[in-house]
């Protein structure tokens, strides 16, 4: 079994292309007001999870939320792909204005394995091209989490140990 040790107050990003397994994830080791799904955010404004043009206005309401909640003590997990070293970077900043500890958690799994997952599921009908990209950029940015201002970061290498881990939260 593979530790993710996060600080029981830190700002958690989970980090995968789509199909990698985060919200499975996410639902087994955190509670569920824990975990911010963008989403779900997105289909409170919008009424359609997949709808993109309300990408904005989610993570606006996302992060109002994650600081409300950090402001109170409690851990956060925002459950989106991670993928954007944008997407990243206010994510961290988010953790600094709150005074928490950013934490990555990656979930590394194959390509292919995501293409064959995403296959059997109604809602994520989208083509190659876009698992090929996020993949490209989850592989560019894999290496620089720590230097990003990630405090902690756990890479899950394969199904198996995204399956097998355990969460730990040091005090
Ligand atoms: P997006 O929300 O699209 O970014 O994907 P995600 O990373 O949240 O993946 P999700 O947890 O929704 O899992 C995608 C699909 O893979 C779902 O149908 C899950 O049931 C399935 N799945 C998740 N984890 C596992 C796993 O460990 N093994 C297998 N076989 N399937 C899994
Ligand atoms: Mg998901």
């Amino acid at each position: 079994t593979v530790d993710v040790t996060v600080p029981a107050l830190s700002l958690v990003a989970l980090v995968g292309i789509s199909g990698s397994g985060k919200s499975t994830f996410a639902r087994r080791l955190f509670g569920p007001h824990e975990v911010l799904s963008s989403d779900a955010f997105r289909a409170m404004v919008s009424g359609d999870e997949n709808d993109q043009s309300a990408t904005a206005d989610a993570f606006e309401l996302l992060f109002a939320v994650a600081g409300k909640r950090l402001d109170r003590g409690l851990l956060t997990v925002v459950d989106a792909t991670h993928v954007q070293p944008e997407a990243r970077r206010k994510l961290v900043a988010l953790a600094r204005a709150h005074d928490v500890l950013p934490a990555a958690v990656v979930l590394d799994v194959p390509e292919a394995e995501c293409a064959a997952r995403n296959a059997a599921r109604p809602d994520r009908q989208f083509g190659r091209g876009v698992l090929r990209r996020q993949s490209d950029q989850l592989r560019r940015g894999m290496r620089s989490l720590a230097k990003e201002g990630f405090r902690s970061v756990t890479v899950l290498r394969s199904a198996a140990e995204v399956d097998a881990a355990r969460l730990v939260r040091t005090p």
